[in-house]
């Protein structure tokens, strides 16, 4: 790649037809890794950047554990195919010096006195480089560490200001940052306190004071773009959980109790309510409202079958617990926790009294209880 002959075009854009306020396309994704507890996919440009965290952990060694405090680990790297040239795997001066930089960046707002001992590791992985890698990197991390829940004072934003042909630009692009005069990547908090600056090139401070104007735009920018993804992850989760609630907490509808009721608890703390309707048919109601019908076949046993044709077969197999066992083999263990003494029970089915003319079965006589079944 060679030198362009101009950066600006007739109407000051620039290269890649940007404003010089105007920061790349960004997006990012929350939530990617499944076994981190917090990450983000970020592209901005042509950047690809992955960051994972993982902690609060236990830190080992344990020398190396700071009693009053977590400490934070941060790896930037590089992937060998990351850059038009293969970079040799592994850490070198460059990736060494951007970590602790990087890690430096998120020190005033990780509140790491709430894990003592504790190690907080991010690592962020450029899969794809074009200038500004470690101003992507901060990004990404901020989110991911946020992903994680780990208590923040607030994100971390990072952007990069450069100087080329003379002019102030926000965000280098790749000939940009390659070619140009000056570059100056900066992270703030969202108060707008920094907390990474580096500089390659020169400013006079009339172009430095524009200069730190101009990148507090940018990564107020950017701070809006990352308050949005994780309002996209965290907004999204929320209704899902009201949706989940709202199944689980539906309350079952309102069924006047017969006085020949009972009702079960599954092994699984599922309510089945149990209900004669007539002599031969009952009905069975779970919950969540799904309603299976019930019918005799002789004292001992009953077919259930549910609505959806899956039958099921209910047998007493003592006074507390009946055994309901679908055609599949699945086999739901109830136990019966409120009786109505006055009624006759087939199974955990309650008949009406017109049913007491029936002659029960005598092992359910014995199970159930002849004398209160059968007066
Ligand atoms: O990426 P960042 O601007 O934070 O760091 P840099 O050291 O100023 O590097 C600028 C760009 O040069 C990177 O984004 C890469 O695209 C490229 N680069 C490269 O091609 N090979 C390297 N070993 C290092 C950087």
């Amino acid at each position: 790649m060679s030198k362009p002959e101009k950066f600006f075009d007739e109407n000051g854009l620039r290269l890649d037809g940007r404003r010089v306020d105007e920061i790349r396309p960004m997006k990012i994704e929350v939530g990617v890794l499944s076994r981190a507890d917090g990450s983000c996919y970020l592209e901005w440009g042509n950047n690809k950047v992955l960051a994972g965290v993982f902690g609060p952990r236990e830190l080992h060694p344990r020398r190396m554990q700071r009693p009053d405090t977590a400490i934070v680990r941060y790896r930037y790297n590089m992937a060998a195919f990351s850059v038009e040239d293969r970079i040799r795997p592994g850490p070198n001066r460059r990736s060494t010096e951007i970590s602790k930089v990087s890690r430096e960046a998120f020190e005033p707002v990780v509140l790491t006195h709430l894990y003592p001992s504790a190690v907080i590791d991010v690592f962020a992985e450029v899969l794809q480089a074009d200038a500004g890698t470690r101003t992507a990197a901060i990004n990404a991390a901020a989110i991911a560490l946020a992903d994680a829940g780990i208590p923040m004072k607030g994100l971390v934003s990072a952007c990069a200001v450069g100087k080329v042909d003379g002019k102030l630009v926000l965000d280098l692009g790749k000939d940009e940052d390659n070619y140009g005069d000056a570059d100056l990547p900066v992270a703030m908090t969202q108060d707008g306190d920094v907390t990474l600056i580096q500089m390659d090139g020169n400013f006079t401070q009339d172009e430095f004071k524009e200069a730190m104007e101009l990148v507090k735009v940018g990564c107020k920018q950017i701070l809006e773009i990352q308050r949005e993804a994780l309002k996209g992850k965290f907004s999204q989760s929320e209704t899902e959980e009201i949706e989940n609630e709202a199944v689980i907490e539906a309350p079952a509808p309102e069924v006047e109790k017969a006085e020949n009721e009972k009702v079960v608890e599954t092994e699984d703390d599922e309510m089945v309510e149990v209900e004669t309707e007539d002599d031969e048919t009952v009905e069975v109601e779970t919950e969540d409202d799904e309603t299976v019908e019930v019918e005799t076949e002789d004292d001992e046993t009953v077919e259930v079958e549910t609505e959806d044709d899956e039958t099921v077969e209910v047998e007493t197999e003592d006074d507390e617990t009946v055994e309901v066992e679908t055609y599949d083999e699945e086999v739901v263990e109830t136990e019966i926790i409120e009786t109505e003494e006055d009624n006759e029970n087939v199974g955990n089915v309650v008949m009406e009294d017109d049913e007491n003319d029936k002659e029960p079965d005598e092992n359910i006589d014995e199970d159930i209880g002849k004398g209160e079944t059968n007066e």
